[in-house]
């Protein structure tokens, strides 16, 4: 059974997406153990709370330093031996404390097709208006191995997403979400659970 913490900081819907999966039997022989928010008034924390899941806040404002925030997490992980760490819309720049200790063992999900817009000072509502700033016509997801230079670790699955002339930075996160996140966030636990996928280097290769 592979042992699954969430690190989330808003909604959570792609945690909802993942509790669904694991529900209806998408994703088989693996449970979330634990969810820690870095926001105390995070909805997802209910969403947890609405699936008998573990929800905790942690916050780094509560540490007197980055790794010894790290390190209560990776200890909160570690008590319940967690296997894979999925950071659903966690919002928290997290250091090599933390990634040596889940070295490739580590998801997470941004809402563009890396190594477009994404980096420093990328995130949320940020990244769909810098995409339509720019005028690109097609936007989409991306779940990759968190390493430790921000949004480009070992990329795992993309989709892509048609962008529509009236579509407003709102309407795009939506899209986004509906037809890449919430499908291939899932599917790369799956493949990861089953052991389908092996890091190689700086690419990630079906096994
Ligand atoms: C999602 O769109 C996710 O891709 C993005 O935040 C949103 C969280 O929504 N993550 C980032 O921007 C990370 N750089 P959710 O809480 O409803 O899943």
């Amino acid at each position: 059974m592979l042992k699954i913490g969430v690190l989330v900081s808003g909604g959570g819907t792609n945690f909802q997406a993942i509790v669904d999966s694991i529900e209806n039997g998408y994703i088989k022989n693996a449970k979330i153990v634990t969810l820690v928010s870095s926001n105390p008034n995070a909805y997802a924390l209910e969403r947890a709370k609405n699936h008998n899941i573990e929800g905790v806040c942690i916050r780094k404002k509560d540490f007197e330093n980055s790794e010894l925030y790290e390190k209560a997490l990776v200890e909160h992980f570690n008590t319940r031996e967690v296997d894979l760490v999925i950071m659903a819309g966690f919002m928290v720049v997290i250091g090599s404390y933390f990634i040596n200790a889940f070295r490739d063992r580590i998801m997470n999900i941004h809402p563009s097709l890396i190594p477009s817009f994404c980096g420093n000072g990328y995130y949320g509502l940020k990244v769909h208006e810098a995409v339509l700033e720019k005028g690109v016509k097609v936007t989409g997801a991306t779940v990759h191995f968190v390493t430790e230079e921000t949004d480009a670790g070992p990329i795992i699955l993309q989709k892509a997403v048609y962008i529509d002339e009236d579509d407003t930075p709102e309407s795009l996160q939506k899209k986004v979400m509906v037809e890449a996140e919430w499908e291939i966030f899932p599917e790369a636990i799956k493949l990861f659970s089953e052991g389908k996928i092996k890091v190689c280097g700086n690419k990630v290769r079906r096994v």
